[in-house]
């Protein structure tokens, strides 16, 4: 492999490991800083498809056969009982499974569906009702396997603001209200309707994807047990999930849910998906839809991804340097109409409630 194409994926592991794990991820960071300086595994990451260059493909094929019984001391290290060096333990599960881990190389990407943005699209979906009414219609675009869509289920947990859902609740998602006035309800409003669009649905019956989402998951962030409760749930009562395109079918979604129901799309992490164009199309389609029926946008999404909340910036800490934006624009007869919620950590951490 040429030095220069070496050089070039260890920077973008250096920087994942300083920027994306920091010390969210104290066990990835400590990986991604040795992946970065070891040329037989930055050789069999180049010889994977360029979709498999980005550090969460490997971290998830590694992870995933630490799931599946990997017989080797680095599972002791994911499951927290060890403390073993875990860069060299790493590199030598890549290199002593090399074959294994380029198959899933080259037929697996990161699937993400993230049980904790439930905390924050809560409080949004009370936001709403208490702007609009309930019962509520949720369209979840970019649904992945569609577990957000029942956050209503979840104990969501946000300390001394309280809790939100059934208290016995297998699936219980710890959030912390940093400041504002979060609207913390004992129960969110009424989902009547819920359906989930993806272009690419991940159906959780089969045993495969359920560990593969698993494995998508940092071992040390603490959220494996939420998601391991939460794909039991959903496999018990699978989400109502549409193949298909955000921007082309949403329309058909929105018009054929209930019209007693507020209708309320709701994207988390997606938009960063489409193209500045498709952005403004998706928006449009909302806008034209709302000529029908009026609709509510709950975005959670990176800075600067949503058009009409560009120029929001979080204010500066360190400690939060990662913080997203959760929005709500509201479509009522083709006009849109955005408020600011909040700041959010993406797997809904921390909320800095604005509204
Ligand atoms: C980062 S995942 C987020 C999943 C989920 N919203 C969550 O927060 O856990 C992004 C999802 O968007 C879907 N996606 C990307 N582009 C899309 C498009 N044009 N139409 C529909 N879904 C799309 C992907 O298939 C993937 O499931």
């Amino acid at each position: 492999m040429s030095e220069s194409r070496r050089r070039e994926l260890g920077a973008i592991w250096t920087y994942f490991g300083e920027h994306e794990c920091g010390d969210y991820s104290p066990l990835y960071r400590r990986i991604s800083q040795t992946v970065a300086m070891t040329d037989a595994v930055l050789d069999l990451i180049l010889e994977a498809p360029p979709t498999s260059h980005q550090p969460n493909v490997l971290l998830a094929a590694v992870h995933s056969l630490v799931l599946d019984g990997l017989d080797h001391p680095l599972a002791a290290v994911y499951s927290g009982d060890s403390d073993a060096d875990v860069g060299p333990l790493f590199v030598d599960v890549c290199l002593s499974r090399r074959v294994e881990i380029l198959a899933l190389l080259a037929t697996r990407h990161t699937n993400n569906n993230e049980v904790g943005r439930s905390a924050v699209i809560g409080p949004a979906l009370t936001a709403v009702a208490q702007r609009w009414g309930a019962p509520l219609g949720l369209v979840d675009v970019g649904s992945s396997a569609g577990l957000n869509l029942f956050c209503d289920r979840y104990l969501l947990d946000y300390g001394t603001y309280g809790t939100t859902g059934p208290d016995d609740a297998a699936v219980r998602v710890q959030s912390e209200i940093v400041s504002g006035d979060a609207p913390i309800a004992a129960r969110l409003p009424e989902i009547r309707a819920r359906v989930g669009l993806d272009r690419d649905p991940m159906d959780l019956t089969g045993e495969h994807n359920a560990r593969w989402l698993l494995a998508c998951i940092w071992p040390d962030t603490g959220r494996l047990a939420r998601a391991r409760e939460a794909i039991a749930e959903a496999r018990r009562t699978p989400p109502d999930l549409v193949q298909g395109d955000a921007v082309d079918d949403v329309t058909a979604i929105l018009l054929g849910l209930p019209t007693e129901v507020t209708a309320v799309v709701v994207t988390t992490w997606v938009l960063a998906y489409l193209s500045r164009t498709r952005r403004a199309e998706f928006h449009e389609m909302l806008a034209v839809a709302s000529r029908t029926r009026p609709i509510a946008w709950v975005s959670a999404e990176g800075i600067g991804v949503v058009d009409t909340f560009s120029g929001i910036t979080p204010p500066i800490d360190a400690n939060r340097t990662d913080a997203s934006l959760l929005g709500l624009v509201s479509f009522v007869d083709g006009q849109a109409t955005p408020e600011l919620l909040g700041f959010v950590q993406p797997h809904g951490a921390w909320i800095d409630w604005r509204a």
